[in-house]
């Protein structure tokens, strides 16, 4: 199997590049409005938005950056299938503007946005990040009532493009063997997400500093979401691409991805990363069948029996419709230089095998 990757230098308010409904997922991650990193951006973007915060005017600035996202959200309208599903990953901010505390729910804001362009919102995650610093509380102390909870999760806002979900023709193999293990629905699909590196963080790229200018988010947020909304020969889109971490996931899932992304530097560090590719989706396919083997063993052990094996792997299965998984990893990843698209655009060929441990 093969699947093809397509990132260009671009700004996603307009993705004239992108035919109409040509994905079918959207796994992304926005600036978000009102943190102080990305006020350059959006002031780039609409200089009446640095004029806001010069003035202090903190709503003001909210509602243009906001703007300029709705203007993305038009076009992943345009292109995503109908009953295609889009997960943002989204935080608020808590910041004061001429000396006035407050938080910007960017979430209740990009929740109406969507709503406003007929998507249906779908129950969302939140994702509880481990807290990290002991000076984290704000405010006055321990004495009421002017100290402030801290903000110690983000959000991912899941939407489905019309009122319909995607039909498969019946028995589809690319939607079964995509199939996810009971135990990762388990997991997956609880609505509160806690420790998300703890499961692929010793796979990824050690690249601290890119990460940290990049807002890149951990590789098992983009992972987790297309192994839960969408099947193979599916294309997943990321409008703020950063750092390639949602292509990544794709390669790694066996998807196909399309990004797009403002800042050219940061597709050349993505080939730095290629070489890298097939053992990173050797290894995340490879862990999570060790992860249920481990959980069989738990199960065993516990007295509880399995009514199903599963057809590719030496291993039982609790439902009948997992039966039929098959992992994949890449093994073999190419640039494609057709010409098309010139400097400002890369194009990625991966080929993909059924993972086998035996
Ligand atoms: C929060 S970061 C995304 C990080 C990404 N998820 C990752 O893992 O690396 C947002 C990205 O969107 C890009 N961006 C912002 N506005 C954009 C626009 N209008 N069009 C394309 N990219 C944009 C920024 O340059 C930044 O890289």
């Amino acid at each position: 199997m093969e699947t093809t990757h397509r990132v260009f230098v671009g700004d996603s308010r307009d993705l004239a590049a992108i035919d109409d409904e040509s994905a079918e997922l959207v796994v992304t991650s926005p600036p978000y409005p009102m943190i102080e990193m990305w006020d350059d951006l959006f002031t780039e973007l609409d200089p009446a938005i640095g004029e806001a915060l010069e003035a202090g005017d903190g709503r003001a600035a909210f509602d243009a950056m906001h703007a300029q996202l709705d203007r993305v959200w038009d076009e992943l309208e345009r292109v995503l299938v109908d009953g295609g599903i889009a997960c943002l990953n989204v935080g608020d901010a808590t910041r004061s503007v001429d000396d006035s505390f407050r938080v910007y729910a960017n979430h209740a804001r990009v929740l109406e946005a969507f709503e406003s362009r007929g998507f249906d919102p779908l129950p969302d995650i939140l994702w509880r990040k481990p807290a990290n610093s002991a000076a984290k509380f704000m405010g006055s102390g321990m004495i009421p009532p002017n100290a402030y909870v801290t903000l110690e999760h983000e959000y991912v806002l899941l939407f489905r493009k019309g009122g319909e979900s995607r039909s498969f023709e019946p028995g589809a193999d690319r939607r079964y063997e995509a199939a996810y293990f009971w135990e990762e629905r388990n997991r997956w699909f609880s609505d509160v997400w806690t420790e998300v590196r703890g499961e692929l963080q010793t796979l990824e790229f050690a690249d601290d500093d890119l990460r940290d200018r990049s807002a890149a988010y951990p590789l098992e947020i983009p992972y987790r979401l297309i192994c839960m909304y969408s099947a193979y020969g599916d294309t997943v889109l990321d409008p703020f691409w950063g750092t390639g971490t949602t292509t990544l996931a794709a390669m790694c899932a066996g998807r196909n991805s399309l990004g797009s992304e403002l800042e050219a530097a940061f597709l050349e560090r993505f080939d730095d990363r290629l070489a890298d590719v097939p053992s990173l989706s050797h290894s995340v396919s490879r862990a999570r069948l060790e992860r249920h083997r481990e959980f069989v063993a738990r199960r065993r052990e516990e007295g509880k029996s399995f009514e199903y094996d599963a057809t590719h792997y030496e291993t039982p299965v609790v439902t009948k419709m997992e039966r039929d998984i098959q992992l994949r990893e890449v093994t073999s990843l190419e640039a494609v230089n057709d010409g098309l698209g010139g400097d400002s655009e890369r194009r990625y060929r991966a080929s993909h095998e059924p993972l086998t441990l035996e």
